[in-house]
């Protein structure tokens, strides 16, 4: 029976533990082995992941895997990633030695500019309003500089503030829209903080400034916070080859196969559903290598879709074409990423996985990333338009139905082989496990 607790958070954690698991499991003993089976026995370690959030009471496992091979502006990459679906690393593994045989990737940064907003109420006379803001704007720099100072000095900081009218969608509805360049952080803490100053600034000085009339001073500040839709700091990920070089696979011919890969990303440009699984399939690549290196897939995820639909309707993210015997696929992406602060210093597989990517700039984890995402796409689409999907995909998958089933070493390895053959699907996999069973106890 669930029950309310006042002051949770400031039980220990085995307290909280106790409260846990007295209050919703039966086999309390089982619950509480599960949880602590997921500890670290190294306390810095595990004290480090309790820290990370309120109300710890374990760690939640992703397999971390790696992608070798990938060639991105003629260097060579292995790209980390956190993810639990069975078959993306193996996917993305597949198309990268594949590009990796036909030039590689070719990546560009096209832009890095971040949007924060302090969205505010102000009812009285909009001309009044611009002179004020044109007045205080060079103050609202200026108020910012102890904040701003460190980035300056890194080539970073705010590019502009802009003040806008919105009052055609909200009665008395207007934003300081900021621009910044955050350099290798992702910047959310350092654009929030700077809103929030400018909008202590701009509240203040309202109240002083003399040409407002005494009503027009009380501006409302309704809040301050970045935009997480970033569709200037972009980023271009493409592959190209001669049509005639596309197809390992004998069952289909490169020409055949070009085309129906050009159709299936046609379809994803004008068809929302398919657009959604589309780009569902990009993010896979994408998710995973932002997760592995501490970013926030949240923020990335929200940006990426805002900028699937820019165009009034959602749509693809990548795009195909054939011209001149040319096959070309493409992607161009919004991705706030940071290489510096966040987790990018504290969680130890984190640094790990950034080690492994050679120290990236945010600009160089920028392309890694689409990279990843293109790559993803790709072997979605030479699947969807061959041999369809589930070949692949429950061939990774048949490890997960053989663990459900508990199959012993021996089992597994009998049971792989037996399906390398054979098609895998879930019913064949228990029937075979039960015959297989069957047999050896007879
Ligand atoms: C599955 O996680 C992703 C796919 O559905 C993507 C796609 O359909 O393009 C295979």
């Amino acid at each position: 029976m669930s029950k309310s607790i006042a002051g949770f958070s400031k039980l220990s954690k085995s307290e909280k533990i106790d409260w846990i698991v007295e209050t919703y499991f039966s086999n309390t003993d089982n619950a509480k082995r599960i949880l602590k089976q997921y500890w670290n026995d190294d306390e810095i370690l595990q004290q480090l992941h309790d820290e990370f959030i309120e109300n710890t009471i374990s760690n939640y496992y992703l397999p971390l895997g790696v992608a070798p091979n990938f060639l991105i502006n003629d260097k060579l990459y292995t790209i980390p990633m956190a993810i639990e679906e069975s078959s993306v690393v193996a996917a993305a593994s597949k198309a990268a030695k594949f590009w990796m045989n036909r030039g590689g990737f070719k990546t560009q940064v096209i832009s890095t500019t971040k949007i924060g907003q302090v969205h505010f109420m102000y009812y009285g006379h909009v001309e009044t309003l611009k002179t004020f803001f044109n007045y205080i704007k060079p103050k609202l720099i200026e108020h910012a500089t102890p904040i701003t100072k460190n980035m300056e000095k890194r080539g970073g900081g705010i590019i502009d503030i802009e003040l806008r009218d919105k009052t055609q969608d909200i009665k008395g509805y207007y934003q300081l829209h900021a621009s910044f360049e955050t350099l290798d952080a992702m910047g959310a803490n350092f654009i929030n903080s700077c809103l929030e100053e400018f909008a202590k600034t701009f509240k203040k000085e309202a109240l002083v400034f003399d040409a407002f009339s005494a009503e027009e001073k009380n501006i409302q500040i309704v809040m301050s916070i970045l935009s997480n839709y970033v569709p200037d700091c972009l980023v271009r990920a493409e592959v190209s080859c001669k049509v005639e070089d596309l197809n390992e696979d004998k069952t289909i011919s490169s020409e055949e196969f070009a085309n129906k890969f050009v159709q299936a990303v046609n379809i994803a440009e004008v068809e929302p559903y398919r657009a959604v699984t589309h780009n569902k399939g990009i993010m896979n690549g994408i998710d995973a290598v932002v997760l592995a290196t501490g970013n926030d897939f949240r923020a990335v995820e929200a940006g990426v879709h805002a900028y699937a639909s820019r165009n009034g309707k959602y749509s693809s993210l990548s795009h195909a074409k054939v011209e001149n015997g040319i096959f070309t696929f493409w992607m161009e992406i919004p991705l706030a990423l940071g290489t510096v602060g966040g987790l990018t210093g504290l969680h130890p597989l984190v640094k790990l996985s950034l080690e492994l990517l050679h120290h990236p700039s945010a600009k160089e984890l920028m392309q890694i990333v689409a990279v990843a995402g293109l790559a993803q796409n790709f072997a979605a689409l030479r699947s969807l338009t061959t041999t369809g999907i589930q070949e692949g995909h429950m061939k990774m998958h048949l490890m997960n139905i053989l663990n459900q089933f508990e199959a012993t070493p021996i089992e597994k390895e009998t049971l792989t082989a037996y399906f390398k053959k054979n098609t895998v699907s879930h019913s064949a996999v228990v029937d075979a496990i039960k015959n297989l069973r069957l047999k050896h106890n007879n």
